[in-house]
């Protein structure tokens, strides 16, 4: 099965659970193929069988109307990556979105945290999502340049509004996001000038396994699905940065600004 169907073709990193599952549903409700990876096979099988397999089914149950093929991956091996990536090209040609969405998150205070927590986190988080990108941008590149018309190749980075600036008990998870928006900033006119659109997607909270390990208040957090229709609205307007819940993610963008003695003040609280 190649994508020459002219159905968009979608792959998702952290589909597994949470927003990258929750989107993952949300482009094939809309008719897209998705290729949907993470570690867990059983997790990304569930996720597929919601997929419905017949038109008559998709108007009956108003379902899911794209496919979803589940590609198992872990973002910190180099071979699972280019062999993933392979599978893709091969198999069902060159993704139209790549949303590399897959992060690791344990909240740690200093007095808890080791290299081995520093070097997973940015494992998963930062290299795992370099890792992909430079395993698909060859083919993208290739891709734009010889389809002047039709809708531009999208690539997509999922970072966190806890890279805007340093919180207490997110050092390594933190600076990885940092790292991460960093790097979307710094593509963005290169990918543009041969054909690409880049995003960024810079969460608040949002209820998943990921933000349940938190045991301190999370303000104004979302239900995944409510994020999810959030970040497929904002990157279906090709915005650079899409970030919900727009309260919070203000009040965040506006801590960044404050001079320091007044931003550790406040984030002094959160200890
Ligand atoms: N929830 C929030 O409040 C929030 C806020 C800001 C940003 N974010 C970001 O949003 C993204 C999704 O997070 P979430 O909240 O949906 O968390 P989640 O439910 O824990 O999902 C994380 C996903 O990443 C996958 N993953 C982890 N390690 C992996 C690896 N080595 N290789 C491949 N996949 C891996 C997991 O699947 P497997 O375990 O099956 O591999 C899972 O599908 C993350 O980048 C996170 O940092 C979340």
């Amino acid at each position: 099965m190649k994508n020459d169907d002219g159905k968009p073709l979608v792959w998702i990193t952290g589909a597994s659970s949470g927003l990258g599952y929750a989107v993952a549903t949300l482009y094939a409700k809309d008719g897209a193929t998705i290729v949907a990876s993470a570690r867990s096979q059983t997790k990304l099988a569930n996720l597929a069988n919601l997929a419905v397999q017949t038109e008559a089914d998709a108007v009956a149950d108003r379902s899911l109307q794209g496919s979803i093929v589940p590609l198992p991956m872990d973002v910190t091996d180099d071979d699972s990556v280019t062999s993933g990536v392979k599978t893709i090209l091969d198999n069902y040609g060159v993704p139209d979105t790549i949303i590399l969405n897959a992060g690791y998150y344990d909240p740690c205070s200093l007095d808890e945290v080791t290299l081995e927590h520093f070097e997973k986190t940015i494992d998963v988080n930062y290299r795992g999502v370099v890792r992909c990108l430079l395993a698909v941008l060859p083919a993208l590149r290739a891709n734009s340049l010889s389809k002047l018309d039709g809708p531009r190749p999208h690539i997509v980075i999922v970072s966190s509004v806890a890279g805007y600036s340093g919180l207490p008990r997110a050092a390594a998870y933190g600076s990885t996001k940092a790292a991460l928006t960093n790097l979307a900033e710094s593509m963005k006119h290169e990918l543009n000038s041969v054909g690409i659109d880049i995003s960024v997607v810079n969460p608040g909270f949002v209820k998943t396994p990921l933000t349940d390990l938190n045991e301190f208040p999370m303000p104004f957090i979302m239900e995944v699905e409510d994020a999810a229709l959030a970040m497929y609205t904002g990157l279906a307007k090709r915005q650079f940065e899409v970030t919900f819940p727009k309260r919070f993610t203000w009040i965040m963008k506006f801590m960044r600004i404050l001079p320091y003695p007044v931003y550790f003040m406040a984030t002094r609280k959160l200890l």
